[in-house]
């Protein structure tokens, strides 16, 4: 391994051997960054010894390893008796135990003196802040529960949340885990339809949201979407609505259903205790989009999701007492539960919450906040960081960031020149940058840097964490050898794997365990180089396979973006009669004309960092890709475009319709 030198930014170029149904290996990355001396002495995980041997104990003898961690790490009303009862694909963790989540999360830490310490620092989109401490959010927490319960909701139920960034939202999620009460976020800016069906499938008995939101200075009026829901949501029963935009605006309420959160909840004469719970309890279901068809309800439970989401942010975000941590994503999606809420409140940290966009007032929006709370540790998407690129350094320069210490990337692969201006330009140079491979499915965060260790690569999620065994099968389902890609699977349980889809064990069984019989196929495509290093290279369905050569879209890309004037790039196959399939590209450009030189010169640099092979057939530029709300590019309807077919398929999660419309007109 060489030791980093970030001026060499020009990837090697690779031989273009043909290869026998696995994913051809194109780009090569070859820049190493060590952690710094002054990181790693202070680091949770400081040698490589350190990291090898949790890894051994967690994989050879995992009881053991388990059983230790969740006495450490969960309060136990009532000890567990067994800790992993195992057979594919059922599992249950620290079976006979007693515990809770909101108690781990909260009531821990007001026990254990800590609860003057903030929790939650909050600004919301129009400048107005809230801190609340431990001790502060407990009793909101306890208020909010006892009101759930004055609204029929007990154990089991299911409570469906649509509501905007603001600090009630975790008091609710954690309000519902107090009671044993099943909550489900759904992300607001989803259509009535899109809240119905969730609501249907889950037989939500109980809604909560708030009058509306600030999105990008203007007010979005949730309540009459969700009273357009409610009206084909028969199994809820009421709807407990906070108020946020406040009463200049007619918010309609309907009698006996609707009822106001200060009414409801800030009136609780008292807190309510946390329920001590089965380990096994349901702590929450999130509806993630399949590729096709309806959104699944991965359901997980509470005391082995509530260990993996502490272990793992204290490991990843190597978390000390004077941090000030931001996770950027919303509660709607996976990462706002596990390291908004569940991971970083159970390891009592202290965490900024923003309600609006990185856009409002101005560009700099993120940068002055940063700079404002003096965060340590910043957690964001690629998505998000190639946007600020486009947008230019200046409202990064406008700002001391100098508080940094640690960075996160989560979501989808970072393109290596994302990734070199985080680290350059947000981190200064100095900061770690872990980027972690994990889904909806898994919990939490599966493999990633351990920052105080790891030399990073940028584009690579590194290595798995301890208790994490992956695996990679080729198509005929061998275990490959070398560097090769093939389908990332999982070889050994572990505490926060999902526990089902709700309501659809069939559906559970097909898409994770009978691919490989007896292992957990994640979906996505993924190698291991000669370092141990994993590679994610796309979703198993995007693979393009060009004149025999199987490519993983991620590494065209990566070289796409290599290109100075290309911001973002989505590179699709499309049937073609003599290669199989033919390269489309669409490229969101800057400071450039989108004009057939560019088109040439982008070819050129493809073929240059990868080789003819990879150079795409046909280009398009764009002003943006089309994305899911959470920001990843939707290439089914990319396929669908460079095929020149009309989109049948589901486009409900599609960010901005318009953009389908402005890709189609543009003709090669
Ligand atoms: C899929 C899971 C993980 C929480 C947010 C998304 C892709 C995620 C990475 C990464 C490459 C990544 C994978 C994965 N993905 N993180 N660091 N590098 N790909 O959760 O919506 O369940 O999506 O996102 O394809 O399977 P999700």
């Amino acid at each position: 391994m060489s030791a980093a030198d970030p001026s060499s930014n020009q990837p090697a170029p690779s031989s273009d051997q043909a290869s026998s149904g696995q994913i051809d290996h194109v780009l090569i990355e070859e820049r190493l960054f060590p952690p710094s001396e002054a990181f790693t002495q202070r680091a949770v995980i400081s040698t490589q010894q350190q990291y090898e041997s949790l890894y051994a104990a967690a994989k050879d003898d995992p009881d053991t390893f388990w059983r230790r961690e969740a006495l450490e790490h969960l309060h136990w009303f009532e000890p567990f008796d067994q800790v992993c009862q195992w057979e594919a694909p059922d599992v249950k963790w620290f079976v006979g135990g007693k515990t809770n989540a909101s108690y781990n999360c909260l009531d821990a830490h007001v026990a254990a003196g800590n609860g003057d310490r903030v929790a939650i620092h909050w600004e919301g989109e129009p400048g107005d802040t809230r801190s609340l401490t431990y001790r502060e959010l407990t009793d909101e927490v306890g208020k909010c529960a006892a009101a759930l319960k004055s609204l029929g909701i007990g154990q089991g139920d299911v409570v469906s949340l649509y509501m905007p960034m603001t600090p009630e939202l975790p008091i609710a999620m954690l309000a519902c885990a107090r009671i044993g009460a099943v909550h489900s976020v759904i992300f607001a800016g989803f259509s009535a339809d899109a809240i119905a069906d969730r609501n249907n499938d889950a037989e939500a008995k109980l809604m909560i949201t708030a009058d509306g939101l600030y999105r990008r200075g203007k007010v979005l009026k949730l309540k009459e979407t969700v009273d357009e829901a409610l009206a084909k949501s028969p199994s809820v029963k009421h709807c407990l609505v906070l108020r946020r935009i406040g009463d200049d605006q007619e918010t309609p309420m309907t009698a006996e259903r609707d009822v106001w959160w200060h009414d409801c909840v800030d009136t609780q004469p008292t807190a309510l205790e946390a329920t001590p719970l089965d380990s096994e309890s349901p702590l929450f279901i999130l509806y993630t989009s399949g590729s096709t068809g309806k959104p699944k309800g991965i359901l997980h439970t509470t005391a082995g999701y509530n260990l993996w989401a502490k272990k793992t942010f204290q490991w990843v975000f190597d978390h000390r007492d004077d941090d000030v941590y931001w996770c950027t994503a919303d509660c709607g999606w996976i990462t706002g539960h596990t390291y908004f809420v569940y991971g970083p409140l159970s390891a009592g940290a202290t965490c900024l919450m923003y309600e609006g966009a990185p856009n409002q007032p101005a560009e700099d929006r993120f940068w002055e906040l940063v700079e404002k709370y003096r965060v340590t540790i910043l957690y964001t998407a690629p998505t998000a960081i190639r946007t600020f690129i486009k947008w230019g350094d200046e409202h990064v320069d406008k700002h001391d960031l100098s508080s940094l210490r640690l960075l996160g990337s989560v979501g989808e692969g970072i393109n290596p020149e994302a990734w070199m201006w985080y680290h350059e330009k947000i981190g200064g140079g100095r900061c770690p940058i872990v980027d972690t491979w994990w889904q909806t499915e898994t919990g939490g965060i599966m493999m990633s840097p351990l920052p105080g260790i790891t030399a990073t690569k940028p584009g690579s999620c590194t290595r798995p964490l301890p208790g994490v065994v992956p695996i990679i099968f080729d198509e005929s389902k061998r275990p490959v050898t070398g560097d090769q890609g093939g389908m990332l699977c999982m070889a050994q349980p572990w505490p926060g794997m999902l526990r089902g889809i709700w309501g659809d064990p069939e559906r559970f069984r097909e898409q994770y365990w009978e691919t490989v019989p007896g292992y957990y196929l994640a979906g996505d495509n993924a190698r291991r180089d000669s370092d141990g290093y994993f590679w994610i290279m796309g979703r198993i369905d995007d693979v393009i396979n060009v004149s025999g050569h199987r490519l993983s879209t991620i590494e065209v890309e990566s070289a796409l973006v290599n290109h100075a004037a290309v911001c973002e790039a989505a590179v699709v196959g499309r049937p073609d009669a003599v290669k199989g399939q033919a390269i489309s590209a669409f490229v969101t450009i800057r400071d450039r004309e989108p004009d057939e030189a560019l088109r040439e010169e982008l070819r050129l640099h493809v073929r240059k960092m990868i080789g003819a092979l990879a150079q795409p057939d046909e280009i398009r530029f764009t002003n943006t890709l089309p994305k899911t709300r959470s920001g990843k590019i939707m290439r089914r309807l990319l396929r669908d475009i460079a095929e020149g077919k009309e989109s049948a398929g589901d486009t409900s999660t599609l960010e901005d319709y318009s953009i389908l419309a402005k890709l189609r007109e543009q003709d090669n």
